[in-house]
């Protein structure tokens, strides 16, 4: 059962429908899921496939990807299912939408996820002007939240999340819980139609400060459920306290809100990476390209 006390939705980390309905039935509730391109390569049939020697035609792979969605819309009715689109350095963001339009029509309540890069903010802007819901993804600084804020102004409530990954800040010896902090802070002073999804959460401590900081959505790994549901899901009081141990500390920056989207620094290390990742992950799941005779 939904703990009375908590406020923000839940959502599992996955791209394997198993662990949905376990998780779903174990905590007696999920709010939602989001996938992408690695959790996708790990699910199971297409793991199997692969050992197989079984690889994907560009086609088949998208229709894999889709019949995972479907099966995940089906667990948890009404929530939300995030589906990312394939993007790479290159990939521009006519090709970013038109992958938008397809995945958006799958399931009815889709958010369709691209990369916080200017490609992905500009598919991102214009996906929100036809009325389709967006999960931006890949999102480390204030900067790229604000970016994201700027670039869907005027969308309803619901329709954007912005998804800032503390587990790889946390990696490389930030404290990525600080840019969770930082963007609910600075998101205090707009309108609220972006709503924070803490996401790349690697521990049940990620996800107790996440509720206390009020982040509106988490979405956690299997065992990270797992090990909340264990606890009996706790929801952190006043006095909690996260331990951010020696990892270093990423201050709060003064950013206005009002200016173009196109004026923030969005640059940042870890979403050049984190497109490469996806990108190889997906690959590793096709059949090579056929060279085409002219
Ligand atoms: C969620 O939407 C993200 O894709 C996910 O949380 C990334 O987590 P990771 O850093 O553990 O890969």
């Amino acid at each position: 059962m939904r703990p009375q006390k908590l406020k923000a939705r839940i959502f599992l980390d996955s791209g394997d429908p198993e662990e949905t309905k376990v998780i779903n039935t174990f905590l007696g509730f999920l709010d939602g899921q989001t996938t992408n391109p690695t959790l996708i390569s790990k699910n199971p049939e297409a793991r199997l496939r692969l050992e197989r020697g079984e690889k994907f035609s560009a086609e088949a792979i998208l229709q894999f990807y889709r019949g995972v969605v479907v099966e995940l819309c089906g667990l948890v009715p009404g929530g939300s299912v995030s589906v990312e689109v394939y993007a790479d350095v290159t990939t521009q963001a006519d090709t970013m939408l038109n992958q938008a339009k397809d995945m958006f029509s799958w399931i009815a309540n889709a958010h369709v996820k691209f990369p916080t890069t200017r490609e992905g903010l500009k598919a991102a802007q214009w996906a929100v002007e036809a009325g389709m819901r967006v999960n931006m993804t890949l999102c480390f600084s204030q900067e790229q939240a604000a970016a994201v804020y700027a670039a869907t102004r005027g969308a309803k409530k619901g329709q954007v999340f912005v998804s800032p990954f503390v587990g790889r800040l946390d990696d490389r010896g930030e404290n990525g819980m600080d840019v969770i902090a930082n963007i609910l802070r600075m998101y205090a002073q707009g309108d609220g139609h972006v709503e924070v999804l803490t996401a790349s959460v690697r521990s049940i401590e990620h996800l107790l400060y996440a509720l206390k900081l009020g982040t509106d959505i988490i979405t956690a790994p299997f065992e990270v459920l797992k090990a909340w549901g264990d606890k009996g899901m706790p929801i952190p009081g006043d006095t909690y306290q996260y331990n951010a141990g020696s990892l270093k500390p990423i201050p709060y920056k003064e950013i206005k809100l009002d200016n173009k989207w196109e004026d923030y620094d969005i640059r940042h290390e870890l979403t050049t990476k984190g497109m490469e990742r996806f990108s190889e992950d997906w690959k590793r799941l096709l059949k090579p390209e056929k060279r085409k005779i002219a």
